[in-house]
């Protein structure tokens, strides 16, 4: 008798394990929460599992604060609403997106309010009913708050950064390469689920406000606000997502092509980016011919006030600079990585010399075609160590492999850049003009707007050029010391 009452409490314990361990129960299936992180080797919290995201309707409405300080009560904040349409990739009876700062006012699933809390930088939404594998699904988030700069694992800034100028004194930048988009809004932001997007900014009067993708509608909100509805029909890495706020002075025109051309400068930025910007739809064009048509409907440039970013940075369709880019190779570097990290994106952090390495072997290649020195040049300087030809060949570029940094403070470090960029001309070398720039244009064509790994990366290399290229790899790519 106490067997048999034992066994029977023993039956229903078992089951409600197995619920928990495979999500099923006597054949209706039930969810799981969803993975808290990607396990990224750099960031393993970056991003979650168990759904992928199709879309993202942000509407963001900012005011900016004085860039002297003190303002009004609502100076610097910022209140939003985000609709993210995603396909969950499991059962799922929660799951997560990334958030840093701000105050969630509320979470609904389908329409329905769904419970929520939030530790570190994971919200976890528990919605009314547990979603099924293959079911598309709608989140809407509202939140707001006071959004904030976030340091780097390499000590420089990314989030939503306060500039200077402005009416009332200021403006903000929001950039996220790696993880600062999570300081302005929730989402699932590692780089391998990328989504189309939304960016609706609303601002004061006298304020323009700047995004990615198409400026759909610019609307008069009749309360002294003006109102820009900005469209990403291509999908998007959520690092590369931005929103600009400030007084610029808006440009816009056509490449040869008809590639639409949407520049915007800071006060005072002008006279020193008209030179620079107005190479661009010439840029635009070269690129097309180098690497395959571009890959987006619309391009073009944000010039920050100087001092605000200690960097530039690819946003999609439109980088930002900060201040006047002085030098047309740092244009047609933001420029290039709009095949190569944009459309062709890193599957995870560890990949990031194939946007490095191919946008600094883009500037080679545009001075090779322009009269200045070309890519035999650039990586022989580097060898020799030579700074008349290049000011980084006397840099660590040695220091470690592209392919292999040793920490997330050194993802964005030299050997990224330069050896990575001497990594494809180490392939040159070894198959030729006419089998490379096959290479280089096919990559572009067949990852286009998708996410690709080094490893795709090396076997694509190899079965494209019909070439053995271990040595390439085993020195270049992955070795520890300095190729010689
Ligand atoms: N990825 C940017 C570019 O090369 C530069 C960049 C972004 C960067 N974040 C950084 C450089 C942090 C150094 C540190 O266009
Ligand atoms: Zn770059």
């Amino acid at each position: 008798m106490e067997h048999r009452a034992l066994s029977r409490l023993a039956v229903p314990a078992v089951a409600a394990l197995l619920a928990l361990t495979t999500g099923c129960t006597g054949g209706t299936v039930q969810g799981r929460p969803g993975a808290s992180g990607l396990r990224d080797p750099y960031f393993p919290k970056a991003g979650n599992g168990g759904y992928q995201v199709d879309h993202y309707a942000l509407d963001l409405d900012y005011d900016p604060p004085p860039a002297s300080g003190g303002g009004t009560p609502t100076s610097g904040q910022l209140n939003a609403t985000a609709v993210i349409t995603a396909r969950a990739e499991q059962g799922l009876s929660s799951f997560n997106l990334d958030l840093s700062g701000l105050k969630v006012e509320g979470v609904t699933v389908q329409g329905e309010p769904a419970r929520h809390n939030r530790t570190g930088n994971e919200l976890t939404v528990r919605p009314a009913e547990d979603l099924k594998k293959g079911e598309v699904f709608r989140v809407e988030v509202d939140y707001g708050g006071k959004p904030k700069a976030l340091v780097d694992a390499d000590s420089s800034k990314e989030g939503w950064i306060v500039t200077k100028g402005g009416p009332d004194g200021g403006g903000a930048v929001a950039v996220g390469e790696p993880i600062g988009s999570m300081a302005w809004f929730p989402g699932n932001h590692h780089p391998s689920d990328k989504a189309t997007y939304d960016i609706t900014l609303t601002v004061p009067h006298g304020y323009e406000a700047l995004s990615n993708g198409e400026l759909r509608s610019r609307t008069d909100t009749g309360d002294g606000r003006t109102e820009f509805a900005w469209h990403s029909p291509e999908p998007m890495a959520s690092y590369l997502a931005t929103a600009v706020v400030g007084p610029y002075k808006v440009t816009t025109g056509k490449t040869a092509s008809g590639v639409s051309v949407y520049n915007a400068v800071a006060p005072g930025e002008e006279a020193g980016s008209a030179g620079t910007l107005a190479r661009l739809p010439e840029m635009v064009e070269w690129g097309s011919g180098r690497f395959g048509p571009y890959p987006f409907t619309t391009a073009g440039a944000i010039v920050l006030p100087k001092g605000s970013l200690t960097y530039a940075l690819e946003t999609q369709t439109r980088p930002v600079f900060p201040g006047a880019p002085q030098e047309e190779e740092l244009v047609l570097h933001e420029l290039a990585h709009q095949w190569f990290g944009n459309s062709v994106s890193p599957k995870s952090w560890k990949d990031m010399w194939l946007n490095e390495g191919f946008a600094t072997y883009a500037e080679w290649l545009w001075a090779e075609d322009h009269g200045g020195a070309g890519a035999q040049k650039h990586f022989e300087a580097f060898l020799a160590g030579d700074t008349d030809v290049d000011e980084a060949a006397d840099s660590d570029w040695d220091a470690f492999p592209p392919a292999d940094p040793p920490g997330p403070e050194h993802i964005s470090g030299n050997p990224v850049y330069y050896r990575g960029a001497m990594v494809l001309h180490r392939i040159r070398q070894e198959v030729g003009d006419a089998k490379f720039f096959d290479l280089v244009r096919g990559w572009a064509a067949d990852h286009r707007h998708g996410n690709a790994s080094t490893a795709e990366f090396t076997a694509y290399a190899e079965e494209r050029t019909g070439h053995d290229l271990k040595k390439v790899w085993d020195v270049w790519l992955y070795g520890q010391d300095r190729p010689r």
